[in-house]
C-alpha cells in the first residue's frame, strides 16, 4: 500500500493498494453513488461502512448530465441527508466528476470520499478536485473545484476493468511521465491488471498529478500542462461524435503535439508517444481535414481562455504553454496523418 497526500489547497491522502476499505473509518451520516458497472465492489464497501443510503448510476457520459446530477440531489434531499453527510463516490471519472459536484453543491457543500475504480481516474480525475457536468453545448462547461476528504485507489476494484479501458487510462499516466521526465512513466508494456508493479506504477504517476495541482489548484498556469496533448483530443473526440475515446483521442493528441514541439526545435518525442500507440492499438482515426477540425479546437481553446497558446513538450520534462503559429499547427497535423497512415492507424489503411 502506498499513501501520499496533495497539500494544498487542503490535505488529504491518496492511499494506493489493495483492500482499502479496512482504512476507513465513517463517522457521522453517509451515503454512496456508484457505478453500477462496479456493483459488487460497491456494495461490499457500503456493508463494511454500513451505509444505507445507495445509489447506483450507469458510468460514462450519461453520468454527468443534468438529469443524473438532478437525480443524485433529489436522492440525496429525499434521504433528509443533512450538511455534515459524507459522500462516498465509487467509479470512473466520469462518476467522480458527478459525485464530487454533486458534493460541492448539495446543502452548499458536503465532504466526498472518492474510490476510483479506473486507470483514468485514478491517476487523473479523482485527485485535484476537479468536478463538473457536460451540457448539452459542450463537455465540462458546469463544474467547481471541491477537494476530497480522501482518494482510495483499490485495485480490487481494477478487477473488472475491460482491458481497453486499463490501458486507456494509462494513456494519461503516459502524458504525466512527458510532464515529469520520469521514464518510468514511459515504459507502459509490463503493466497488467492485477501484475507487479502496478501500484508502484500508479503511484509514481499520481505523484506527478499532486506536484502539479498542489503548485496550481485552480488551474491559472502550471495546472495547465495537464492539457498536453488534449486540444487535438477533444477537437478528435467532437469531430468523431465521441465515437473515439478519450484514451484514444489523447494518444493521437500526444502524437501530434509531439510533432509540434519538434517543429518548434524540441526534442524528437514523435517515437517515444509512436511505441504509446502501438502498445495502445486505439481504434483507427477517420479522415479529417485540418479545416474540419478547426471550429472544434477554437471552442477548445476559447474554453481554456487560453486563445493561442499551446501546451507543447520541448522535452521530456520541458512542458510549455505558449503561442504557436497556423502554418506551424497545420503542417504539423500532415506529418501526423501521414505518420498514421503508415501505422495503419487511420481508418481504411489497415491491409
Ligand atoms: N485532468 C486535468 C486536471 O485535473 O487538471
Amino acid at each position: 500500500m502506498i499513501r501520499l497526500v496533495v497539500g494544498n489547497p487542503r490535505a488529504y491522502p491518496v492511499v494506493i493498494g489493495q483492500g482499502l476499505n479496512r482504512l476507513v473509518q465513517p463517522n457521522g451520516p453517509r451515503a454512496i453513488l456508484y457505478d453500477q458497472a462496479v456493483q459488487g465492489f460497491a456494495e461490499g464497501l457500503a456493508d463494511i461502512l454500513d451505509i444505507s443510503s445507495r445509489l447506483a448510476l450507469e458510468g460514462g457520459e450519461r453520468a454527468k448530465t443534468l438529469e443524473a446530477y438532478a437525480r443524485c440531489l433529489s436522492w440525496l434531499a429525499e434521504e433528509a441527508l443533512p450538511r455534515d453527510t459524507t459522500l462516498y463516490v465509487v467509479g470512473g471519472g466520469t462518476l467522480t466528476d458527478l459525485g464530487g459536484f454533486v458534493a460541492a453543491s448539495y446543502l452548499r457543500g458536503i465532504e466526498y470520499i472518492s474510490f476510483p475504480t479506473t486507470t483514468l481516474a485514478i491517476v487523473d480525475a479523482a485527485v485535484g478536485g476537479k468536478t463538473g457536468l457536460n451540457l448539452p453545448e459542450g463537455k465540462n462547461l458546469v463544474g467547481a473545484f471541491h477537494f476530497p476528504q480522501a482518494v482510495y485507489a483499490d485495485l480490487e476494484a481494477l478487477h473488472t476493468l475491460p482491458l481497453p479501458l486499463f490501458k486507456e487510462g494509462l494513456v494519461e499516466a503516459f502524458k504525466h511521465g512527458l510532464i515529469s521526465g520520469d521514464p518510468t512513466l514511459l515504459s507502459l508494456e509490463p503493466l497488467r491488471p492485477g501484475g507487479a508493479g502496478l501500484e508502484e506504477y500508479l503511484a509514481r504517476a499520481v505523484s506527478v498529478k499532486i506536484r502539479v495541482v498542489e503548485a496550481d489548484p485552480t488551474e491559472k498556469g502550471e495546472r495547465k500542462k495537464l492539457n498536453l496533448g488534449h486540444t487535438l483530443a477533444h477537437a478528435l473526440e467532437a469531430a468523431t461524435s465521441h465515437q473515439l475515446s478519450h484514451g484514444a483521442a489523447v494518444a493521437y493528441g500526444l502524437l501530434y503535439i509531439s510533432l509540434v514541439g519538434r517543429a518548434l526545435g524540441g526534442q524528437d518525442l514523435v517515437p517515444i508517444v509512436q511505441r504509446l500507440l502501438a502498445w495502445l492499438e486505439p481504434p483507427p482515426l477517420p479522415e479529417l481535414s485540418w479545416e474540419r477540425l478547426l471550429p472544434y479546437l477554437a471552442r477548445d481553446k476559447k474554453k481554456l481562455g487560453a486563445s493561442l497558446s499551446w501546451v507543447v513538450p520541448m522535452s521530456l520534462g520541458d512542458i510549455r504553454i505558449e503561442p504557436v503559429d497556423d502554418k506551424t499547427l497545420k503542417q504539423a497535423y500532415g506529418e501526423f496523418q501521414e505518420l498514421i497512415n503508415q501505422s495503419g492507424q487511420a481508418a481504411g489503411s489497415r491491409p
